[in-house]
C-alpha cells in the first residue's frame, strides 16, 4: 500500500532559498513516493500574529509560493488548516488524552519558560494556550489523516513524538488501532543552509536570500554574501565559502565536483563566484517567481484550488472522525 506523508507549513513570511531547499523542495519530492498531503497550519500562526492582514495574505503567498515550485493540487491534497473543522474537534479528544507535564516538557514551551527565568519575569509571561498546547493541534492535524511519515525540520521532531505518544494512550484505551503511529522524517543533508553572514539562513538574523526578489535586488543580495579578503588568482577552499555551500545546493555530484575545483585552482575571484552563483539561482527561480505572482494576482482562483482540497480532505476526515466519535462513545 502506498504509505502517506503530511506535513504543515506554517505561513510566517516572506520565503527564502533555505525554506526552498530545505523544507519545500524537499517535501516535494515526496509526491513521487507517497501519497501527500500539505496544508498551511493558518491556526498554529495565529499563536504569533495578530493582524489580519498579514495573516490573510501570508497564508495565501505561501499557498503560492509551493503551487509555484511545482505543488500539484491534482496529485496531492493542499488545503488550509482552517478550512477543516474536523481538526479543532479532534484537537479536543486529544487534548483530553495528553497529561500536562507531556506539554510542560514541549521544547518551545520550555524555551520561552526559560527566556522568561532568564529575564527574571514570570515564567508564564507572554505565553498564551496556543504556544502551550500547540502539539495537541499538530497531533490532530497529522492523526486525522492517519499520517505514516511527517516531513519536519528538525526542531519539529519532538512534535511529532508526541503525537505518536497521543495516538498510542488512546489506542491503548480503546483497545483498537483507531490512530496510525507516524513518524519523523527528518532530511538531514540540507539540515543548514547558510546565509548571507554564514550562520543558519533565517529571518530572525536577517541574512535571507528571499524567492521572489526581482534579478537587480537578487544580484544585489547575493553580492553581500560574506567572503574572505583573498584576492582573485589565489586558490580559495570551497569548504569555507558560503558561497559555494549555497551554490553546491542547486548542483549534481559532478558539477559541485567541477565547481570545487575551479575554486582550488584559483583565478576565480569572489564576485565571480557571486555571479555564478546567481546565474544559477536565477534560472531555477525564473519560472517560479513569474508562477507565483501570477497566483498572488488572482487571488480568487488561488482560493478555488485550495477549496478543492478542502472537500477532497474533509472527504476523507468526516467519516475518520465519527469512527473516532463512535469509539469514546460519543454519538
Ligand atoms: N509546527 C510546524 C512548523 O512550525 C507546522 C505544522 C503544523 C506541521 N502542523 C503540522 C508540520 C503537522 C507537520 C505536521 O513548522
Amino acid at each position: 500500500m502506498v504509505r502517506r506523508a503530511l506535513t504543515g507549513i506554517k505561513p510566517t513570511g516572506e520565503p527564502h532559498v533555505g525554506n526552498w531547499l530545505g523544507a519545500i523542495r524537499p517535501a516535494l519530492e515526496l509526491a513521487d513516493s507517497y501519497e501527500t498531503f500539505y496544508f498551511i497550519a493558518d491556526y498554529h500562526a495565529l499563536n504569533i500574529i495578530y493582524d489580519a492582514g498579514s495573516l490573510r495574505q501570508n497564508s495565501l503567498s505561501i499557498a503560492a509560493t509551493y503551487l509555484a515550485f511545482g505543488l500539484d493540487p491534482n496529485r496531492s491534497v493542499f488545503y488550509r488548516q482552517s478550512d477543516i473543522p474536523e481538526v479543532f474537534e479532534l484537537a479536543w479528544i486529544l487534548a483530553c488524552f495528553t497529561p500536562k507535564g507531556l506539554m510542560n516538557r514541549a521544547h518551545s514551551y520550555k524555551d520561552a519558560v526559560a527566556k522568561n527565568l532568564a529575564a527574571e519575569k514570570d515564567p508564564d509571561f507572554n505565553i498564551n494556550m496556543g504556544l502551550y498546547s500547540y502539539p495537541v493541534l499538530m497531533a490532530a492535524d497529522i492523526l486525522l489523516f492517519s499520517a505514516n511519515v511527517v516531513p519536519v525540520g528538525a526542531d519539529q521532531k519532538q512534535h511529532v513524538e508526541i503525537a505518536r505518544d497521543i495516538a498510542e494512550r488512546i489506542n491503548h484505551n480503546y483497545g483498537e488501532a483507531l490512530f496510525t503511529l507516524p513518524e519523523p522524517k527528518i532530511d538531514d543533508q540540507v539540515k543548514t543552509i547558510v546565509g548571507l553572514d554564514g550562520r543558519k539562513m533565517s529571518k530572525s538574523y536577517d541574512n535571507t536570500i528571499p524567492l521572489f526578489l526581482d534579478e537587480k535586488p537578487l544580484l544585489k543580495r547575493i553580492n553581500q554574501v560574506v567572503t574572505n579578503s583573498q584576492a582573485p588568482d589565489e586558490p580559495k577552499d570551497p569548504d569555507q565559502s558560503s558561497v559555494f555551500q549555497l551554490h553546491k545546493l542547486l548542483l549534481t555530484q559532478a558539477e559541485e565536483t567541477a565547481l570545487r575545483a575551479r575554486y582550488q585552482a584559483g583565478g576565480m575571484g569572489w564576485g565571480q563566484a557571486k555571479k555564478d552563483y546567481f546565474d544559477a539561482l536565477n534560472a531555477r527561480l525564473e519560472g517560479p517567481r513569474k508562477e507565483y505572482r501570477r497566483l498572488l494576482a488572482d487571488p480568487a482562483a488561488l482560493n478555488a484550488i485550495l477549496a478543492q482540497g478542502r472537500d477532497k480532505a474533509r472527504a476523507q476526515a468526516s467519516p475518520f472522525l465519527d469512527k473516532v466519535r463512535g469509539a469514546i462513545g460519543i454519538r
